[in-house]
């Protein structure tokens, strides 16, 4: 399962940064991630792990907000984009740090990859420090003006859950949680710029090469119109 979320990343440097060039979302969420987090310490953080970084975008975010900001992510291709912060290749459930080096980490729109959440969440428990604070977004996908989820009647191979509850009772078990739920009023076009991430695709055809499922859901979403809303869950915990 890795080895495959790590592929599909490693293919998706070009159209994920194409998207975020285009859409901004994924800026937007770090820094409402990172207003969050930052709402719940005092002063600026001193160190930050960025858990899940891609090419960067939430590093840059939080890099405003801490002293020192370390990327960690399972792709090479993704974080060999970042120049600017101390990068690591590595996988968030298995951290290359000793205990306590951070007092923020984050995930943002990374926690919700793995099957098992939990493990990344007692390692981020390890390597924060005692009045640390962790925050993750994760999706909850895209709704139409009745709340119907836009994806509900299209055939697809995959109906991949968003683990966004699995993400929020992973922290929840470990840390004191407030959450909430962010919304964008988004145009079908950045639905079908999204899918476009070979990435993304993957959550509708996993099964297919990343050319082949790219163009399958760019077919899929051919016929969405006017405008949705993309939700995403955010969940922010202070060390019990
Ligand atoms: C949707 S991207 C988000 C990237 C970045 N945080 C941003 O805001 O643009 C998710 C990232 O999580 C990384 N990822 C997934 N599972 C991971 C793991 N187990 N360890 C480290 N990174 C992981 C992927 O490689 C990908 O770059």
């Amino acid at each position: 399962m890795k080895a495959v979320v790590q592929t599909n990343f490693d293919d998706s440097v070009s159209a994920y940064d194409a998207y975020e060039r285009q859409t901004g979302r994924f800026t937007a969420l770090a820094r409402l991630l990172a207003a969050e987090m930052s709402a719940r310490v005092d002063g600026p953080f001193a160190a930050v792990l960025d858990a899940g970084a891609g090419t960067g975008v939430s590093t840059r975010v939080f890099a405003d907000r801490a002293q020192r900001t370390v990327a960690l992510d399972l792709s090479r291709e993704m974080v060999r984009e970042l120049e600017s912060a101390p990068r690591v290749e590595g996988d968030f459930d298995h951290l290359p740090f000793v205990d306590g080096t951070f007092d923020g980490v984050a995930f943002t729109a990374s926690l919700f990859l793995v099957p098992d959440p939990a493990v990344a969440v007692r390692e981020a428990v390890r390597v924060l420090r005692p009045e640390g604070v962790v925050g993750a977004v994760a999706p909850l996908g895209w709704v139409d003006a009745d709340g119907r989820d836009v994806f509900a009647d299209l055939e697809r191979e995959s109906r991949s859950p968003t683990g966004a509850d699995a993400v929020e009772a992973a922290l929840a078990d470990e840390f004191t949680v407030t959450t909430g739920t962010w919304r964008f009023s988004t145009t079908a076009a950045d639905v079908r710029r999204f899918h476009a991430i070979p990435a993304m695709a993957a959550r509708l055809y996993p099964t297919l090469d990343a050319d082949e499922r790219v163009a399958k859901a760019r077919d899929l979403l051919d016929g969405l119109e006017g405008t949705v809303e993309q939700r995403w869950r955010w969940i922010v915990g202070v060390a019990e």
